[in-house]
């Protein structure tokens, strides 16, 4: 397991008076900015069939990208998938924890992007970057399998 791979663990407070910020006060006095589960969720192990997502040149190391996919009923949905490193792709949900819009891996910084209301996650390990959502993405497993990332997308995402 890579350290990309392993679950970060962070906890987050409102100790605006340690930090001094009246702007960090008032986003967790609403409720609206505040993470509160910034754990990562595990990383699945494989299941059923993977499914070909793109070709591994498709994503150079330190990229990110979201592809069609399908979950084990036949129903589409995207995958989020970030390459760390030459022998490494990690995987996410494409639904954003807040209130399910679709993710974009296209923001202006290094994050996974929610347009609905603002959200990022982490590409690292689906953690919330910013709000509102509060909870990680959920994972899958991913590998770099015959030249094309293989995906094992499950129906709990
Ligand atoms: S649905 Fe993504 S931030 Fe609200």
């Amino acid at each position: 397991m890579t350290d990309f791979a392993r679950p970060a663990r962070r906890t987050f407070m409102c100790a605006s008076a340690a930090i001094g910020s009246a702007a960090l006060l008032t986003a967790c006095g609403n409720g609206e900015s505040a993470v509160e589960t910034p754990e990562a969720n595990s990383i699945p192990e494989p299941s059923g069939e993977g499914q070909v997502l793109m070709p591994v040149s498709d994503l150079p190391v330190g990229s990110r990208a979201s592809a069609p996919a399908t979950y084990p009923d036949g129903s589409a949905t995207a995958v989020m998938v970030f390459r760390p490193d030459e022998k490494t792709v990690l995987a996410y949900s494409n639904k954003c924890t807040h209130q399910g819009c679709a993710l974009t891996p296209k923001s202006q910084d290094e994050n996974f992007y929610c347009a609905c209301h603002g959200s990022k996650f982490a590409p690292k390990d689906g953690t919330v970057v910013a709000g509102p959502a509060k909870a990680a993405l959920p994972r899958y497993a991913a590998e770099i399998k015959d030249k094309n990332i293989v995906v094992y997308v499950t129906a709990d995402a």
